[in-house]
């Protein structure tokens, strides 16, 4: 990760009532002193304030899963950038596959979303990943390219983005991309990025691998130098799952 600071970030997705992620929330913060990787947890929003109030002054950044691109207005059901900020956030998940699947979510939405994030002052951690399908065609650095391009604002800077390079066939299946595969995307992404947006400003962007990453798998990809961290989901939701991958890190 050269000079990158790892960043840890546990995606919860839709788990969690209040006494239970109160509860995950206060174990992961009891184990945050010292480390040299940045700890994050991005609950359902239901779990904000009460998790950031939770996590008091201990090193825990809190984040949000999604927000909507504009900032307020006649959008039943959907949260702003400005009121993520408002709770206590730092940082946004925006267009992670799911969203993409469920939702219908495109790279200009996402991309949006993103700018209207930077806006409110949240770093946009932008999710792009093939599915099984187009890696069996070939096709991911292509897939990646175009998500890229689509999604992420031209003014991204190390500073207010992160990329998620999560791999669809990888989520929640208990398959992981190898080192290797992981690192040949990563790279990808920072040669992209820096003949697209910048050579100085994506040196320094964080690339996060994400897709059944355990602490037992943590360590081979995290050593690979474009693996700047991990976005976790299933192994998020148990502290000492998430710890172990932080141990990983520092
Ligand atoms: O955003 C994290 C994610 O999609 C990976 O999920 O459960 O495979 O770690 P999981």
């Amino acid at each position: 990760a050269r000079d990158r600071r790892f960043l840890i970030a546990g995606n919860w997705k839709m788990n969690g009532l209040l006494q239970d992620g109160v509860d995950l929330a206060k174990a992961v913060a009891a184990g945050s002193d010292g480390r040299k990787a940045e700890l994050l947890v991005c609950p359902p929003a239901t779990l904000i304030k009460p998790i950031v109030d939770a996590i008091g002054g201990a090193a825990v950044a809190v984040g949000g899963q999604d927000c909507h691109y504009e900032d307020s207005g006649a959008f039943t059901g959907d949260i702003s950038p400005t009121m993520l900020k408002d709770l206590g956030c730092g940082y946004v998940i925006l267009g992670h596959s799911e969203r993409r699947a469920y939702h219908g979510e495109s790279d200009a939405e996402v991309k949006a979303k993103a700018e209207a994030a930077h806006d409110a002052g949240l770093v946009a951690i932008i999710c792009v990943g093939e599915t099984e399908a187009q890696r069996d065609a070939n096709e991911t650095l292509t897939v990646i390219s175009t998500q890229l391009y689509g999604s992420v604002p031209e003014a991204a800077t190390p500073d207010n983005t992160v990329i998620a390079y999560e791999p669809v066939w990888a989520i929640g299946t208990g398959r992981t991309a190898t080192p290797e595969q992981a690192q040949d995307v990563h790279d990808h992404i920072r040669t992209y990025g820096m003949a697209t947006f910048g050579p100085d400003n994506w040196d320094g962007v964080r690339i996060l691998y994400g897709g059944s990453m355990k602490p037992g798998n943590a360590g081979e990809l995290l050593s690979q130098p474009d693996v700047d961290g991990g976005l976790i989901g299933g192994a998020s939701l148990k502290a000492d799952d998430f710890l172990g991958i932080a141990d990983a890190a520092d």
